[in-house]
């Protein structure tokens, strides 16, 4: 009885510590009818801890009006109206017949959308059978910094000046415990007598 109480708190813990998936509702405009509010494109589902696992939940193919030559898309908080993530701009013509959306999603260190993307890639029936929606988290990643010297400091002549090394506790009171362990070893003879 205690034993499967364990493993169920143990099995809780665990499941707390795997971050939990999260979805991400694409939406996309098309341009320049800006009056039409941004319509859902697709449902994301990621796992930060794991970004190959991600999968597209579902996907809508858009109405796209014929004026349209262009699309926005991003993440859309369709209750606050607003976009909460990097929105990009694709030609329309990316989801006409024969192409199979791919969309990239890049998240920052905390998991969170940063900027979404999609491209339509042509179907080549001769080559794959998987023609539906696609999806692709990427994290941010910091690119290679720059290893920096130290500055060089010039006297005033304009020579290079060595900095001074900092001494160690040694070098600096070596003279003391000469002088301690001399006393130690004159006077600590006259206890003997
Ligand atoms: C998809 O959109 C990009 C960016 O606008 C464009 O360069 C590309 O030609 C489009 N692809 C198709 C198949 O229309």
């Amino acid at each position: 009885m205690r034993i499967t109480a364990l493993l169920s708190a143990l099995c809780a813990a665990a499941a707390v510590v795997h971050a939990v998936p999260r979805t991400a509702q694409i939406y996309m405009q098309p341009i320049p009818s800006s009056s039409q509010a941004p319509s859902p494109l697709a449902e994301v589902s990621y796992d930060p801890a794991a970004l190959s696992f991600s999968s597209v939940i579902s996907y809508d193919a858009p109405e796209i009006p014929p004026a349209a030559r262009l699309v926005r898309i991003g993440l859309y908080d369709a209750k606050a109206r607003a976009w909460t993530s990097g929105t990009t701009v694709a030609a329309a013509d990316n989801f006409s017949k024969g192409y199979s959306p791919n969309i990239v999603l890049s998240t920052d260190g905390s998991g969170t959308v940063v900027s979404v993307s999609c491209k339509g890639v042509a179907i080549d029936a001769g080559q794959t059978r998987d023609f539906g929606p696609k999806v692709v988290v990427l994290p941010e990643t910091r690119g290679k910094q720059p290893q920096l010297n130290k500055p060089v400091v010039l006297s005033p002549e304009g020579r290079k000046v060595e900095p001074e090394q900092e001494k160690t506790f040694l070098q600096k009171y070596w003279w003391m415990i000469a002088i301690a362990v001399f006393i130690a070893l004159s006077g600590g003879g006259g206890g003997e007598k």
